[in-house]
This record gives C-alpha cells, sequence and structure tokens, in this order.
C-alpha cells in the first residue's frame, strides 16, 4: 500500500511538473505538432514573393490574424491574452523553418482556436499571407 502510495504521488508530480513546462510564461499551452499532409509540405507557392504580395498579404493579415497573432507575428495580438494556447512566435526558427505549403495548410484548415479560413478566404489570399508572414522572420 505504502509503495503505490508513492508511485502515485511521484508520478502526479511527474505530471503536473511535465504540464508546467509545457506552459509559456504567459500560462498558455505550447501546440502539439501538426499533422501536414505530404502534398501540402511540397505544395510549390504560385503566388510570387515581392512588394505586390507583401502589400496584399500585410492587408489581409492585419485584418484577419493580428488580433491574435500580433502585428509583427509574436503571438501577442490583443485577443492573444484570452486564449488558451500559444498562437505561435512567426520570428522565430520554429516557425520559419517550415515550408510555405506548411503555413498554407494550416491556414486553410485551422484547429482549435485558429479559426479555418477555407471559405473566408481565396487561396491566393492565403499564399499572398504566407509570403507576407515571411517578412516576420528576425
Ligand atoms: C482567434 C485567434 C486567431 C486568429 C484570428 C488567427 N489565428 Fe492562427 N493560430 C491561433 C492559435 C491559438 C494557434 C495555435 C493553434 C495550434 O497550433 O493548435 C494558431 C496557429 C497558426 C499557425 C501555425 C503556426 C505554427 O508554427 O505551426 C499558422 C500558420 C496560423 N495560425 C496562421 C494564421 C493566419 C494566416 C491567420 C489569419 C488569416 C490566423 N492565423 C488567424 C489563433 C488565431
Amino acid at each position: 500500500m505504502k509503495t503505490l502510495k508513492k508511485v502515485f504521488i511521484s508520478s502526479l508530480v511527474a505530471l503536473v511538473s511535465v504540464s508546467l513546462l509545457n506552459l509559456n510564461v504567459s500560462g498558455q499551452a505550447q501546440p502539439k505538432p501538426w499533422d501536414v499532409p505530404a502534398n501540402f509540405k511540397t505544395m510549390k507557392n504560385p503566388v510570387a514573393k515581392g512588394d505586390a504580395s507583401n502589400k496584399a498579404g500585410l492587408a489581409l493579415y492585419t485584418k484577419n490574424c493580428a488580433s491574435c497573432h500580433g502585428k509583427t507575428g509574436l503571438g501577442d495580438g490583443v485577443k492573444a491574452r484570452m486564449l488558451k494556447e500559444f498562437p505561435g512566435d512567426f520570428s522565430g526558427a520554429f516557425y520559419q523553418n517550415q515550408t510555405d505549403g506548411e503555413h498554407f495548410y494550416k491556414t486553410k484548415t485551422g484547429r482549435g482556436e485558429m479559426p479555418k479560413y477555407e471559405g473566408k478566404l481565396s487561396d491566393d489570399e492565403i499564399w499572398n499571407i504566407v509570403n507576407y508572414m515571411r517578412t516576420f522572420k528576425k
């Protein structure tokens, strides 16, 4: 009985510390990895990068995404504090090392607190945002 109790308590401690480590400074959970289908991962971005695309992307991003993701993609928009999950830091390597297709897929399909933009934004609009979000790279 005593060992059972010890085992129970130590697993409880382990569980609590794991979940604590999984929280960022604002107490938000770090999202689990996404399952992005292979055809999206390697998908070619049909919209050329450059000033025209960045301009279109900036307008769409400001209207649709900045409230959560923040003006410069740091995950610090006005609504971010109300979210249970951290929206991500788009300036860092974790985000910037993903392919355009991965960003496109996640924006199109959404998950949990991340809205689904399929049907709300056209594919070209999403690609323009994907291009614009590359400018957040530090
Ligand atoms: C209501 C708040 C909210 C809005 C608005 C929002 N997002 Fe998100 N987004 C999130 C959250 C929360 C996550 C993390 C969810 C997860 O990974 O499960 C996320 C995750 C993402 C990711 C994945 C990041 C990564 O590193 O894997 C991308 C890409 C993304 N959002 C793009 C966008 C774009 C583009 C828009 C606007 C068209 C947008 N989001 C609008 C809350 C939001």
